[in-house]
């Protein structure tokens, strides 16, 4: 996947250099371009904002400037242009799982009160928000959105972990997890995990999933797929978390 991010802040993006997302663009599942929308500034201080019609406070970004950035890293290409801003639809698994499948995304970071209304117009084709608060500028939700996109691409995880198991890839939280030593300032790892019964250990993870969604995300269980198995585990980690056992 081709990912080019217009930021007025492109040295932001150093994490995206590290970990998981620089082994991705290693072995080529991402090409990651960074744009500095300055660069296409016309007026002699590179102005890249101004006032709001209007009058109030803050200062908007200009849609010449943010027009002519687009416009000359989209090409002739009519791949996706992402507005990063808090108004957008809200990021979620689902919407990672959707972006993965793009060849390519562009991805604009606001900044300031918000971009010129004639952006979203002429140049947006989507816009997303991370979550429901404000950020400095999209550059951080840049980054989320990049990560959670490129580890949902086949191959990209490789033995390192599968996707699929992950929280909420099944509508779930995921369950604990252990390694060595097997006794922690009193603390021992559960038994079934060492009883080398796969199909114990199967349960006993599922059942820890549901457990940790009912305690921290108990809406997830309303649209979760639950199995007739799942419903009998929940129904037991309900009656335990009553104390009705
Ligand atoms: N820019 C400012 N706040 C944001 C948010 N919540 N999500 C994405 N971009 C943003």
């Amino acid at each position: 996947m081709r990912v080019d991010i217009l930021t007025l802040f492109p040295q932001m993006f150093a994490p995206l250099q590290h970990s998981m997302m620089w082994k991705a663009q290693a072995h080529g599942f991402l090409t990651l371009r960074l744009h500095d929308i300055r660069d296409y500034a016309t007026s002699a201080y590179r102005q890249v904002d101004d006032t709001p019609y209007g009058g109030g406070g803050g200062m908007v970004m200009k849609v010449d400037v943010l027009a002519r950035a687009v416009e000359a890293v989209r090409g002739d290409d009519p791949c996706p242009v992402i507005l990063m801003g808090p108004t957008g639809r809200v990021f979620t698994h689902q919407v990672a799982c959707e972006l993965s499948r793009l060849s390519r995304m562009i991805l604009l970071c606001g900044h300031y009160e918000g971009v010129d209304e004639r952006v979203r117009e002429l140049l947006i084709t989507d816009e997303i928000s991370i979550g429901d608060y404000v950020l400095t500028g999209g550059e951080l939700a840049a980054m989320v959105i990049v990560d959670a996109v490129v580890r949902q691409i086949p191959g990209v995880l490789g033995a390192e972990g599968a996707a699929a198991t992950e929280s909420h890839a099944d509508g779930l939280l995921e369950g604990p997890h252990y390694t060595r030593p097997l006794a922690f300032r009193g603390l021992t790892v559960p038994q079934v995990l060492r009883t080398g019964n796969h199909a114990a250990v199967a349960r006993w993870r599922r059942k820890q999933a549901i457990l940790r969604t009912l305690r921290h995300r108990p809406e997830l269980l309303l649209t979760a797929p639950l199995s007739e198995d799942d419903r009998y585990l929940l129904a037991e980690a309900i009656a335990e978390a009553a104390n009705l056992t």
